[in-house]
Parts: C-alpha cells; structure tokens; sequence
C-alpha cells in the first residue's frame, strides 16, 4: 500500500509538471541518452531484484541489490587521452528515492567501489562511482613491491584525477543521465567516501563546492601526503628491539583499556575519548620482571617503549622540531602491525618512488624528516591533498559536512581530523564551522568501519539519515546513533559533534541503549 501510494504521487506531480515519463523500469532508453560531451556508455543491463549478491567490505555481509536497477557501464575521456571508467546504477522507478549519490574510492583506487554503491543503491539513491581516473593496471594491479612502477604516479593528470577531480568529473553527466532517465533532477546531491574516498570529500568540498549539498567524509587521508610520512616514521621506530608484536601490542591496549575504560562512567571495553586519560606506559617497563612476562609480552623493554611514544607523538621535522603528522591515540595499539609491517610498503614506498623523487632506486631507509619532507610538500602536496583551512565557499552554498574518524583507526592517526577542525575553526571566512561542517569521533572504530579488536563497539553508523535530514530538514546533527556491533548485541549508542562526547545520563541508564546518553 505504501509503494502504491508513494508511486500514485510521483506519477502525479509528473503528470502536473508535464514531465516525460520515460518507461524508468528497463534500461532501453539509455544508451539514446548518450550524447553528454566526451562520455560513452559502453553497456547499460537491466539487474532483476536479489540476483548480484556483493560482500559488505567492512563487516564481510553478503550485500544484494534489494532493488532491480539498470546498471550503466561509461567511460568519461580527460586530459587528452586518459579515461575515467564509471558505473551509474538506477534503481527501478518507484524505489528510487529522487537523491543522487557519487561514492568515493580506497586506496590507490583504479577500481569502482561497487559494495559501497550497493549500500547507497540500497536506500534508494541513483548512485554513481568511478575508477578514479585510472585502471589497476596503473597502480600495480592491488599489490605494491618496492622499486615498482606505478603508472599513474607518473602522470600528472592521473594523479591529480585520483583525489581531487574524478568525482567532480563523473558527477555531471551522471547526474544529467539520471535526470534524463527519472524525467526530473534529482532533489539533493550526496557524496559519501571513506579513507582515500574522505580525501576525495575533503576536495569536493575545497576545489568543487558547488556539487554536493552534503558530504560524508570518513577517515580522511585528505593530507595524504604526511599521512604515508607517519606510517613510514611508524615503521623506522618499530624496527628490530623496538619491535612490537601482537602479544604486546594486545597486552598494551587491554592494560590501557582497563585503566581508561572506566572514565566516561561505563565499563564497556571502550575509550570514550582518549584524549581525557592520562597514561603513561613507562608504568609497564619490564625492570626487575621475569624472563617469562619479557618473553610473553606482559611488560615493555625500553626500546618499545621508545617505539610506542614515537608512535604516539607522530613524525617530527627533524630541523625544527615541528610535527609533520599528528600521532596515534592510547587504545589504539592493538592493530598497530599493520604500521609496523605493511602500510609504509603500500603507500609510503610507492608515492615517494614514484612521485615524489621519480627514481625506483629511492631508498625510503634515507628518507631525510627534514629536508625531504619540504620535497614531499612541493610534488606531492599540490596534486594529492585538500587541506584548506577555508571552506567558505562550500559554507556560502549551504553545504553540510558529515566527518567520522575511528579512535583505533590502524591507518589513519585519529588526531588528524581533529587538528584539521581546529584550523577550520580558526579561519574566519568559515564562519560558526558546526554551522556545516562536523566530525564525529568514533569509540572503538576502525578504518572505515569497526574494529575486529573492539566487538562491543557498534560497527554501523547511521549517517546517512542524520545528513540527510540536516542537508533537506535543516535538523542539526546532534548526534548519529550507531548499532550492530560485531559481538551480536543490541548495543546501540550515540557519537557526539566534536568536542562533545556521550555521557551516560545517570546511574541506573541502560548503557545498550543511545537513548540513556547525552552529548556534552
Ligand atoms: C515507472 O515505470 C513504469 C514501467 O515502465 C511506468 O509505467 C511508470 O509510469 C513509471 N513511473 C514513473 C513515476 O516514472
Ligand atoms: C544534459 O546533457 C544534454 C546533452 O548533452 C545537454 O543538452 C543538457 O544541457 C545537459 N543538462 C544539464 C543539466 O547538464
Ligand atoms: C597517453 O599519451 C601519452 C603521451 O602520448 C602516453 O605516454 C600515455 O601512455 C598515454 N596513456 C594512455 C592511458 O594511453
Ligand atoms: C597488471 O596486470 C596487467 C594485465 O594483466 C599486466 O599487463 C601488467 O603487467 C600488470 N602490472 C603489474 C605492475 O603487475
Ligand atoms: C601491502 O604490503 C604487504 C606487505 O608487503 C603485502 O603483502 C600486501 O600485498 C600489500 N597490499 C597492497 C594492497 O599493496
Ligand atoms: C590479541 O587479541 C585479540 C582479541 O582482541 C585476539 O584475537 C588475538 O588472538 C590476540 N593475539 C595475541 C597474539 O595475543
Ligand atoms: C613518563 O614517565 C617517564 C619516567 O617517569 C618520564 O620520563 C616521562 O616524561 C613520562 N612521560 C609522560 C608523557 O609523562
Ligand atoms: C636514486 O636513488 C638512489 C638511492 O637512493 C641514488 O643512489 C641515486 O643517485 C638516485 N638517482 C637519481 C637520479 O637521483
Ligand atoms: C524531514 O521532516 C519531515 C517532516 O517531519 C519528515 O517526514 C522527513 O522524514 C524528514 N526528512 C529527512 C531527510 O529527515
């Protein structure tokens, strides 16, 4: 009854705006919509309800199209001879829910997001993404070896394509299709991206204020290029003696855990806000332990003490003692091999190979936290980040930001999001930055979703409904309720707009319950 209903009133309003009604429930009228500028549409395939089965990437759910919708394949010509694939999916007419949605990339990108569009397809959003300007090939097909050419590094255009400009170049026609295919503009624009997809939010919001009129960005490597800075400054700190292995690395986090767990009032195997307990790890020392705890991982030697405050403090230019990036928070240890053993290798390596010194040869081991860091500033920063501190424009055309950052985030260090707010909030032309832009710190939150280490940590996030309703309803986002967490519990909490963090209301307050906490 509710469909029908709904349906009986968008055929309607059609009918009373004098529309064209295109037949929206097969994809036939799709390739004669080709004729935006430079784009091809290479297959449009009608996809029947339930039948392309995806795996949610944080939470490894199997994903189904919960709606029939015409699957569009295209290519967007740039820059002379580059080529940015997209796919647009739309889904049958009267599950449609009259929003356009671009979704952003990971990593290195060169592929389509497809799982992330299935979320988005899901509620009912026209849903666009791309390759980000250039195939996997060009990054090394997924996998990075040191001394590896990475084609796209070497191409200026790719490489600015990458973050800065591939959505800003699909968003367009995809948008005019959707238009073409429905009979009406979409009511509002969305973006939504993770990790290297809340960079690309970051410069939708600086270089293309005019697209969005909400942004979800999460876990932003929008400075990337100080970013991979730190995994690299991680990995030199933690090397050999200064090693930390999981034993370690877990009875560090469970020791912290114990001791700050508690501070926000429940014990809950989660750090409201780190930044509230002070710890200091020397207190886990191994003098005078026994040769068993050593062996065990139950005390720290001095050099992983070293490694851990190094971690902590993020990368120093060694010439001014300034910080380059900022550093990882305590109970965030527990998935910090991922810094020790892998991250440098896929990003820092390539990128500073690549694009910062063009020479296969560079030896990251020399990699001088002084002078290069000012080479890193001149070849990368320009192309690969979005860092201004004034997002006036995007503020000017009513604009609304959504940000979320994981506290045991492994890969992104979750001070950075923080610091970047604090510039916003210095810049006048911004105005009252909560006005539209807010970040929302994550208790137990991983990179781009939960953390495996914190089940009790409600692992979705209920963005969408909260942007959604402040882009459209202009209710502010006083919090955004989460749930699921990955221990099967009906857990449900809330994150608060930075600098606010939940409080429980009182003693006695179901803590598995958002409703008995408060922002403040
Ligand atoms: C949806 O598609 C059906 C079948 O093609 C068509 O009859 C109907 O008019 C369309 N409705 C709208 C609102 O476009
Ligand atoms: C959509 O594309 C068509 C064909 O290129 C063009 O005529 C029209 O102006 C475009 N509309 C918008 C809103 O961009
Ligand atoms: C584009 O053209 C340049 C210069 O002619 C060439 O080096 C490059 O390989 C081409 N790229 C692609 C993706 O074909
Ligand atoms: C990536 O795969 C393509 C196609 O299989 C191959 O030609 C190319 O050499 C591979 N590149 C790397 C860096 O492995
Ligand atoms: C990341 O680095 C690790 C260690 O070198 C390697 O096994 C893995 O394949 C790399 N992953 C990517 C996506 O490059
Ligand atoms: C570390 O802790 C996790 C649970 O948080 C556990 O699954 C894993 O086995 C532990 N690893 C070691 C080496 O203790
Ligand atoms: C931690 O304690 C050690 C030894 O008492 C001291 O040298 C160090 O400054 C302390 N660190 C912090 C961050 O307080
Ligand atoms: C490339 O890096 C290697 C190792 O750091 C160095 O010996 C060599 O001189 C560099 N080549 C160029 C052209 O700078
Ligand atoms: C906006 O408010 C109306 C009326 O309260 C409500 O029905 C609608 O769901 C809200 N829209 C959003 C996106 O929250």
């Amino acid at each position: 009854m509710k469909s029908l209903s709904r349906n009986f009133l968008a055929i309607t309003i059609a009918v009373l705006c004098g529309q064209p009604i295109l037949a929206a429930n097969d994809c036939s009228s799709v390739t004669a919509l080709n004729r935006v500028n430079g784009v091809t549409i290479n297959s449009a395939k009608w996809v029947a309800g339930n039948s392309l089965v995806l795996t949610d990437s944080s939470t490894g759910a199997k994903l189904p199209n919960e709606y029939p919708f015409c699957r569009i394949h295209g290519a967007i010509a740039y820059a002379g001879n580059n080529s940015l694939r997209f796919e647009l999916w739309l889904p049958e007419n009267k599950s449609y829910n009259g929003r356009y949605m671009a979704t952003g990339n990971g990593g290195l990108a060169g592929t389509i997001d497809t799982s992330s569009m299935m979320q988005s397809l899901n509620r009912g959003y026209a849903v666009a993404a791309g390759d980000s300007g250039h195939n996997e090939a060009s990054n090394g097909n997924g996998t990075t070896q040191p001394e590896q050419y990475i084609p796209f590094l070497h191409s200026k255009s790719q490489t600015k394509a990458w973050i800065h400009d591939s959505i800003a170049k699909l968003t367009p026609p995809t948008r005019n299709l959707t238009m073409r295919y429905y009979g009406s503009a979409p009511r509002f624009s969305y973006f939504s991206g993770c990790s290297t997809g809340g960079a690309q939010g970051f410069a939708l919001a600086q270089f293309h204020p005019e697209l969005f009129d909400g942004i979800y960005a999460g876990s932003p490597g929008n400075w990337y290029s100080h970013l991979i800075l730190a995994f690299l400054w991680n990995a030199r700190h933690s090397r050999d003696a200064a090693f930390l292995d999981q034993a370690t690395l877990n009875f560090t986090t469970n020791a912290i855990l114990s001791h700050c767990d508690g501070l926000d009032g429940v014990v809950d195997g989660l750090i409201e806000n780190p930044l509230k307990c002070s710890f200091n790890i020397t207190s886990f020392a191994c003098h005078g332990s026994s040769q068993s705890s050593r062996k065990s991982g139950k005390c720290l030697t001095n050099p992983q003490i070293a490694a851990i405050n190094a971690i902590y403090q993020g990368p120093r230019d060694s010439r001014t003692g300034q910080s380059i990036y900022p550093g990882y928070t305590l109970g965030s240890e527990k998935q910090w091999l991922l810094q020790e053993t892998s991250l440098y290798l896929n990003y820092s390596t390539p990128i500073l190979q690549n694009l910062v010194f063009r020479n296969l040869s560079f030896d990251t081991d020399k990699f001088d936290f002084g002078a290069d860091v000012d080479a890193v500033d001149t070849c990368a920063s320009p192309l690969i980040d979005a860092i201004t501190t004034d997002l006036s424009a995007f503020r000017r055309r009513g604009g609304k930001m959504v940000v979320t950052q994981g506290w045991t985030d492994p890969y992104n260090g979750a001070l950075w999001p923080i610091r970047h707010l604090e510039q916003l909030q210095k810049t006048e032309a911004n105005g009252r930055v909560p006005d539209f832009l807010n970040l929302y710190m994550i208790p137990g939150g991983g990179h781009c979703g939960p953390a495996s280490f914190f089940p009790s940590a409600p692992s979705t996030y209920h963005v969408d409904s909260a942007l959604r309703a402040w882009v459209e309803n202009d209710t502010f986002p006083e919090h955004i309720i989460t749930s699921r967490p990955l221990d099967g519990s009906r857990r449900t909490r809330k994150l608060c707009p930075w600098p606010q963090s939940a409080r429980l209301k009182g003693h006695g307050a179901d803590s598995d319950d958002a409703a008995s906490f408060v922002c403040a």
